[in-house]
């Protein structure tokens, strides 16, 4: 069983209408800590080494938030840039991550088709998340392709109930030690390879 941590940041969850559904019975699939940052820390006020004592222990770290301006909300920005950080996560010595995996699952406003060359968004969520991935593979983590679920604005409750049930397999998929990660790490958006089943 891989353990795994999903740092979830929503700064208005009891607006949310997805990401509330996502994680229902989240806390219940074996091996997965969830982990709610607005809720821990309202003020911002992080606890760096609690924080990167929970990392160490874990082997796959999965950050779950709304898409915000192109970006993750502030609080989990303000994380990553005071825990992931030179001489812990990276640089020499710096190699308390190396090996473990990292996935990013997002929510977006926007339709899939907004998000291309030709769409009105203009990049695709690959070439939006880039500085993540490079953050990933300077802390040696195997970075996963990005799991991301478009047009929540005008989704049905039905269509959130699949996704819900997807996300949940994604997570079993991913703890099962058996599964090889490297067989995804060719796709677009990992949202594909299970909505196929
Ligand atoms: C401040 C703010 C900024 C947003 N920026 C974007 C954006 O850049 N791109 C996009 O597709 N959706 C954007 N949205 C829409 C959210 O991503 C969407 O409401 C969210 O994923 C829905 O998830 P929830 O039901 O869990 O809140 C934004 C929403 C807010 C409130």
């Amino acid at each position: 069983m891989r353990k795994i941590l999903i740092v979830f940041a929503h700064p208005a969850l009891e607006k949310s209408r997805v990401n509330k559904k996502l994680i229902e019975k989240v806390e219940m699939i074996n091996g997965v800590t969830f982990h709610d940052l607005y809720e821990l820390y309202p003020e911002m006020d992080i606890d760096v080494k609690a924080e990167q004592k929970l990392l160490k222990e874990q082997d796959a770290i999965v950050f779950q938030y709304p898409f915000f301006l192109f970006g993750m909300p502030a609080l989990l920005k303000e994380w990553m840039d005071l825990v992931l950080v030179h001489g812990w996560a990276f640089g020499r010595d710096g190699n308390a991550l190396k090996g473990k995996l990292v996935c990013h699952i997002i929510t977006t406003g926007g339709s899939k088709a907004s998000y291309a060359k030709e769409g009105h968004n203009r990049f695709t969520m690959r070439e939006l998340l880039s500085p993540l991935e490079q953050t990933a593979r300077l802390c040696g983590m195997r970075y996963l392709p990005p799991y991301v679920i478009h047009g929540t604005n005008v989704m049905k409750p039905e269509r959130m109930q699949e996704h819900a049930k997807h996300y949940r397999e994604m997570l079993r998929l991913l703890a099962d030690q058996t599964f090889d990660p490297d067989s995804l790490t060719g796709l677009e958006n990992l949202v594909d390879q299970f909505r196929k089943g």
